[in-house]
């Protein structure tokens, strides 16, 4: 067995892209560009990538209002016939891919909330290591902190997972986790679930957060340490992204965090040192009280945390 890989558990390793409407690709330009990502256009509208990396984490489209429209989780292509009899004994519908489709390939269905997703062979863009790193510490008789005038603007490396809102988390993880071989990292009742690939990754690579109803709540970008994380809330404020929850530390995935609001009500977070789950742990998912599942610091919880900002069903 390869550590980067299970030949005993079936299912997706990575997120390949999202896409998602927007009202205003203007503005997205101007909020991501601000965020750290490097936003590119494209036929129809804007890919958003990371700096230095050449993959494409996320096409957006300008529309009437926000709206995720999909999902694309890489697997092994060599998983691919065994992830579609799997998908399908599990009583889920394959689907004809939509017209729109700029890579139709693989397999097409729906959450039980209507999403769209697309299972294709593809790169994993989830790390085969942990790859941590602490902020730089003092040395004796030296300053340890660069000058304000000198501080680098911040680059999120990678996307780490994508938040879900859901009127049904239960029904929602027992679909990730049966139809498409997610693991359950950890989950306080009905209230959050987090869920990691079972090759090598994040502490999660989707979480699921009740709501009103489905939609996106976060899009999660790893950036190196805590530090970035300060620079890059300090950034978004300056520029006049006022909105937003943090500096503060999670105690599941034990990711420190900054979550800056999005012109549309969802969220962007810099997050920093989340639990690495290797491909050959066996990590026991467990159920926490409400108090032991959020936050181990930080300040209080705004409550456009938790304001609803997708605008209807996706089916
Ligand atoms: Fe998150």
């Amino acid at each position: 067995m390869s550590i980067n890989r299970r030949t005993d558990r079936l299912g997706v390793h990575s997120i390949g892209e999202f896409s998602m409407t927007v009202p205003s690709l203007k503005e997205a330009q101007a909020f991501y560009s601000t965020f750290g990502l490097d936003v590119l256009g494209e036929p129809g509208g804007l890919a958003l990538r990371t700096h230095g990396h050449p993959h494409i984490w996320g096409r957006l489209r300008e529309g009437a209002m926000k709206k995720f429209e999909r999902l694309t989780l890489h697997c092994f292509e060599d998983d691919l016939p065994a992830l579609k009899r799997h998908i399908e004994s599990q009583g889920v519908a394959l689907l004809a891919p939509p017209d729109n489709a700029q890579d139709p390939s693989g397999l097409w269905l729906r959450s039980p909330d209507g999403m769209l997703l697309q299972v294709r062979a593809g790169a994993k863009t989830t790390l085969d290591a942990s790859a941590h790193q602490s902020p730089a510490l003092p040395v004796d008789g030296a300053p340890c902190a660069p000058y304000r005038r000198h501080a680098q603007p911040v680059r999120p490396t990678r996307l780490s997972h994508i938040a879900l809102t859901t009127g049904s988390v239960s029904q929602q993880a027992d679909f990730y986790i049966r139809v498409l071989g997610l693991r359950m990292s950890d989950h306080s009742g009905d209230g959050v679930a987090f869920l990691h690939a079972p090759h090598g990754g994040d502490h999660h690579l989707v979480a699921l957060a009740a709501s009103a109803g489905p939609g996106l709540h976060h899009l999660s970008w790893d950036v190196p340490t805590v530090d970035d994380i300060g620079l890059g809330a300090m950034t978004m404020s300056a520029a006049g992204y006022k909105e937003g929850w943090g500096v503060g530390r999670h105690v599941l995935g034990s990711n420190y965090f900054y979550y800056a609001q999005d012109p549309w009500g969802s969220f962007c977070e810099y997050s920093a040192t989340i639990d690495y789950i290797p491909a050959s742990a066996n990590w026991k998912g467990k159920d926490h009280p409400p108090e032991d599942s959020f936050y181990l610091w930080g300040p209080d919880v705004p409550p456009a945390l938790f304001a609803y900002s997708e605008a209807g069903a996706w089916a």
